[in-house]
């Protein structure tokens, strides 16, 4: 399989980062990209990577890198592979890239994320990661945490 790995979006990156979109009966599962980036502007905290395999930017993430002061957890807010890469284990191994750069932080003892209540890929991925869903709903979504 190919490497997996995070790489800040830049200049460089960015507009490749704004091509990548999930498939037409996915796009209300999680917001543009477009979007994730102005949020990313708007909270400093939080930090918007491309997922990459080999040389490939094939999905996104925007995950907090310092302490959600509301809550004392570090939160994936946004997490995508693209349409053209989709069942090919990048999720997996995008996950797995965006858990172990928050574990990297030594305060990072909860890592929390969301998902739409029907997104049934999505809970089970994060599910086969550990994390538990706390019977929160926040915005709407489904809120499950991994306790580091
Ligand atoms: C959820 C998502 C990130 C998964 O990415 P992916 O690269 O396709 O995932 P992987 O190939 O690593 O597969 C992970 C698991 O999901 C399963 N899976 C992936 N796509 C699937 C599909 N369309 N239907 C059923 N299962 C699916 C895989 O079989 C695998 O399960 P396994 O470990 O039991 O074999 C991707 O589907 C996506 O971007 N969806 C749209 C946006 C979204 O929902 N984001 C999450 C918002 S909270």
């Amino acid at each position: 399989m190919a490497n997996v790995y995070l790489k800040p979006i830049s200049d460089e990156n960015r507009e490749t980062c704004l091509q990548l979109k999930p498939r037409e009966d996915q796009q209300r599962l999680v917001a543009p990209n477009a979007n994730s980036l102005e949020k990313a502007e708007r909270e400093p905290s939080t930090r918007p990577y491309g997922i990459y395999a080999d040389d490939t930017m094939v999905g996104f993430a925007l995950f907090d890198e310092e302490i959600y002061p509301e809550d004392g957890s570090f939160w994936i807010c946004r997490f995508m592979i693209d349409e053209r890469y989709q069942g090919k284990g990048y999720g997996k191994a995008g996950l797995a890239a965006v858990i172990n750069q928050q574990k990297s932080h030594a305060d990072c003892t909860k890592i929390r994320i969301s998902h739409v209540p029907d997104n049934t890929v999505a809970n089970r991925l994060y599910k086969s990661f550990g994390f538990v869903e706390t019977g929160e709903i926040i915005g709407g979504e489904t809120v499950l945490d991994y306790i580091v």
